[in-house]
């Protein structure tokens, strides 16, 4: 099961993939975790990545379409994957579709979690990610147990330093205009499906389990 997930920043591509990850048994490729994960450990990859994302701006594609294409190589793969912020723009995806047809593969579904700009902005600012193993939270409609510490490590919570309003305004403009066409290219593919990103959490994995069987 290869799946995509789609949606503006802040539509719950990463909540949503985490659900699927575990009930179907894939592992769930972001490739924002990836970045920031380069990001906390120091590496020059993270260094180039972080000035980009600190602007809102997408990282440029010849940094980014190897190193997917290298990760779902691997063995915790072989029956399939959650893709989470890739691709993002039309020459990822034409990479993309490029090395999966070189090995007889092709992607199953495309999900797009639909949610309108006025939500995104309150929800950024609400949500806090874990310094230690990047699980996600939001303060009133995800909160954790334990104020400001990850239920899943301890760890500290931060807010994201890309989750700003102002940030998040320009990741928004970034979204229209160069990752929204996605859902076109995958729509043309016929793998495209759409659930209301703007319910609860619970209700928006509920549609997507419906899409995917159970
Ligand atoms: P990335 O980390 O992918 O950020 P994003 O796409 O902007 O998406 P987010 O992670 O912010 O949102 P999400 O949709 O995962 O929402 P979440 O589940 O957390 O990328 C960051 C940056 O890296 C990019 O800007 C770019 O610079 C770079 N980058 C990454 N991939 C790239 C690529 N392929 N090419 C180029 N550059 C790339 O949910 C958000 C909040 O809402 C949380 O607090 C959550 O708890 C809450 N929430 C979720 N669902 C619901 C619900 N149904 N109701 C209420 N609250 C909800
Ligand atoms: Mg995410």
């Amino acid at each position: 099961m290869k799946i995509i997930m789609l949606g503006a920043p802040g539509a719950g591509k990463g909540t949503q993939a985490k659900m699927i990850a575990a009930k179907y048994g894939v592992p769930h490729i972001s490739t924002g975790d990836i970045f920031r994960a380069n990001i906390k450990n120091g590496t020059e990859l993270g260094a180039k990545a972080k000035e980009y994302m600190d602007k809102g701006l997408l990282v440029p594609d010849e940094l980014v379409v190897d190193l997917v294409i290298d990760r779902f190589k691997e063995p915790d793969c072989q029956n399939g994957y959650v893709l989470d912020g890739f691709p993002r723009t039309i020459p990822q995806a034409e990479a993309l579709d490029k090395a999966l047809s070189a090995i007889g593969e092709s992607i199953d579904y495309a999900i797009n979690v639909e949610v309108p700009d006025e939500n995104i902005v309150r929800r950024m600012s609400g949500r806090r990610a874990c310094v230690g193993c990047g699980a996600t939270y939001h303060i009133v409609y995800n909160p954790t147990k334990v104020e400001g510490k990850c239920d899943t490590c301890g760890a500290d919570l931060i807010l994201r330093d890309d989750d700003k309003p102002e940030t998040v305004l320009n990741r928004l403009k970034v979204y229209h205009e160069q990752t929204q066409p996605l859902i076109n290219y995958y729509e043309k593919k016929g793998v495209m499906k759409e659930v209301d990103g703007t319910v609860d959490m619970n209700d928006v994995f509920a549609a997507i389990t419906k899409i995917l069987g159970e």
